[in-house]
């Protein structure tokens, strides 16, 4: 676990250094052989960042060898040293300037690169992108920078490498400009230019004589140039929720809700929002492993804290705070999408999709481009989603979902796609995308934050009442006979002692739905089930089991009235054939007596807990 001690200053990822100095994440990308490794090396060596005696050593070697001398050479061997060590990983290189430390991450491959920004293993930044002066665009030039783009990395350097081999020649300097600009345009994109020789070492860390007709900065002053991202601290509070604990004293109702901050800062006192439900309490002590209680914990520290009001809290929420920007909710997200699994990615298949603590159903729903591997050029139409391929596409889900846009919030900005139990996909989210239900959400929102908790607890009235409170949610088609079994399991479970209600939905109807017009019409039904769902999840409140009927119900009504009764159970009875794709908790066909039918729900109701005695 991740606990880093208090008042330490965050330790810098790599662990070579105490001091609190800025550090950024680079990633460096180009072509095959067009320089990538030789333009790192000469940073190393240009900024005094190796190790005492390397770069003799290496050129020894060389000579040793009668091989020529290559700054890439340097690169390989400090990979093999840090291979061994067990703090750095192979594919990272580390140096530092007057004003930062820098990591250079050299994406052997663009698929390893992928896996590695959207598992959230590396964040880069910013980017630098090499082009070979002699060679020009290639298609990995413009496969890595449609990456960078589609991972909302904003700040590119494009370096015009081997400057050298076209004679320090500006027209070839900018002929590979103009090209590679006018693509950036069609991907909307922006980066600065700069001409360089990693061999020559020209416009690398010092400007040289051999092209004067460039005035613009050197890469080093480049990288420099960038700006760096708010620290995870400073940015709003968000903590995934992983876990809900009980205290195990005897009466003790408080919950310790645990997880790790990804970024802000939490407070004693500080008014806490979890979404999506939008239910509000304050923090009322942090608590801490191995470590004294403290009055605040921050960004990286793995936390629990306990609330003031007992509210119920589920793993997979997002706990934010109150005054502060808040995370998206939605049903519907627009991502850019890596997929990894070897069937592709389609439409109507059901998935797993994983942000934050959550995990919800998914669905491919629009597929807007695809760049495949073999046709590296186009960006066409297609409604699946290949082994390899980089898509941008709508994603849904069938509950709301809780998550930040990628560039506002990296770590609950990014997603991953699971299927058969194994990761196929992933990247990041850059737009919540209006769906149906957002109005009846932010009414949910409203609601869960006033909701004023009873003072007794739903375990104390199930104690009371020998019965957890449950909604029996009888559906199918029109005329199945859900009503007499409505009323039929009423007499049955009140006659057995039971605190039962059969809740008629003229009841509502024509009650608290007066104001709508046309009862029953189609075009109000969104909202009579929102109203329904309220006055059921009041009635739940009580502690009752509470029996309601409703026609045609689908997978995603359901999926709604969960979001709004989240403290309790909903037992879905299907009355007759399956009309929609509600998911069920038991099937009466039409043939069943009424009698047998109050039989097999009582049953289900034993089976899964609701009512205890037989
Ligand atoms: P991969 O990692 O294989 O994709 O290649 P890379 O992009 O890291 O290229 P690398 O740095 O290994 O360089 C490839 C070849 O180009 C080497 O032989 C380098 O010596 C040569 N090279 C790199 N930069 C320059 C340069 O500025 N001028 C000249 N003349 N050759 C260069
Ligand atoms: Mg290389």
């Amino acid at each position: 676990m991740n606990i880093s001690q208090q008042n330490q200053p965050v330790t810098n990822e790599v662990g070579t250094s105490l001091s609190p100095r800025e550090q950024m994440n680079i990633v460096i990308a180009g072509h095959v052989d067009h320089g990538k490794s030789t333009i790192i090396g000469r940073l190393l060596a240009d900024t005094d960042s190796l190790p005492k005696g390397k770069l003799e050593h290496i050129r020894q070697n060389c000579r040793r060898n009668s091989k020529p001398f290559e700054y890439a050479f340097l690169l390989d061997a400090l990979k093999d040293e840090q291979a061994q060590g067990i703090t750095i990983d192979s594919a990272r290189v580390f140096f530092k300037t007057g004003k930062r430390n820098y990591i250079i991450i050299d994406a052997p491959g663009h698929i390893e690169f992928l896996k590695n920004m959207v598992t959230g293993a590396s964040r880069a930044e910013a980017a630098l992108l090499v082009i070979g002066a002699e060679e020009g665009v290639r298609e990995n030039s413009r496969r890595h920078g449609y990456m960078l783009s589609l991972l909302g990395i904003r700040q590119v350097a494009v370096l015009v490498n081997k400057m050298d081999l076209v004679g320090y020649r500006r027209e070839v300097y900018e002929a590979v400009c103009r090209e590679y600009r006018q693509f950036l345009r069609e991907i909307h994109m922006t980066a600065q230019f700069v001409p360089v020789s990693g061999m020559g070492g020209d416009n690398i860390a010092a400007q040289n004589d051999q092209m004067p007709w460039y005035d613009g900065p050197t890469v080093l002053g480049v990288l420099d140039g960038f700006v760096k991202e708010m620290r995870p601290v400073d940015k709003p509070f968000r903590m995934p929720v992983q876990d809900v604990y009980k205290f195990t004293e005897q009466g003790d109702k408080r919950r310790i809700i645990a997880g790790t901050i990804e970024t802000g800062r939490l407070r004693v006192g500080d008014e806490v929002v979890f979404y999506p439900s939008g239910k509000t309490s304050r923090v009322s002590t942090i608590e801490a492993y191995n470590r004294p209680r403290q009055d605040e914990a921050q960004a990286g520290q793995a936390t629990a804290f306990t609330l003031e009001k007992q509210i119920y809290i589920a793993r997979g929420e997002i706990a934010a705070l109150a005054g502060q920007v808040s995370p998206s909710v939605s049903t519907r997200l627009r991502v850019n999408l890596f997929w990894m699994g070897r069937q592709p990615m389609v439409k109507g298949k059901e998935y797993l999709i994983k942000v934050g603590t959550a995990k919800e159903k998914a669905f491919l729903e629009e597929v807007l481009s695809v760049m495949d591997a073999s046709d590296l050029n186009a960006t066409q139409k297609k409604d699946r989603i290949e082994h390899h391929d980089v898509a941008e596409c709508v994603i849904s889900t069938r509950r709301a979902i809780v998550f930040d846009l990628a560039e506002e919030i990296a770590a609950t900005g990014r997603f991953v796609i699971v299927d058969n139990c194994e990761i196929c996909g992933g990247g990041i989210i850059r737009e919540a995308v209006a769906d149906e239900q957002l109005w009846m959400r932010e009414k949910l929102i409203q609601r869960n934050a006033n909701w004023a908790v009873s003072s007794i607890a739903r375990e104390d009235r199930a104690q009371r009442y020998s019965q957890k409170a449950a909604l029996v949610l009888i559906t199918g088609q029109q005329d199945t006979g859900k009503k007499p079994l409505a009323r039929a399991l009423e007499i049955q479970l009140f006659s057995e002692g039971r605190f039962v209600y059969f809740l008629g939905i003229g009841n509502v109807l024509y009650g608290v739905d007066a104001d709508i017009k046309e009862p029953g019409a189609n075009g109000h039904r969104s909202e009579h089930l929102r109203r329904l769902a309220e006055v059921a999840n009041i009635l739940l409140d009580t502690g009752v089991i509470l029996i309601v009927t409703a026609t045609d119900l689908t997978a995603s009504e359901l999926e709604w009235m969960r979001a709004a009764i989240d403290r309790y159970p909903i037992q879905v009875v299907r009355m007759g054939p399956q009309a929609t794709d509600i998911p069920n908790d038991l099937v009466i066909t039409g043939l069943d007596e009424t009698a047998n039918a109050v039989l097999a729900v009582k049953r289900m109701l034993q089976r899964d807990g609701i009512i205890f005695t037989p």
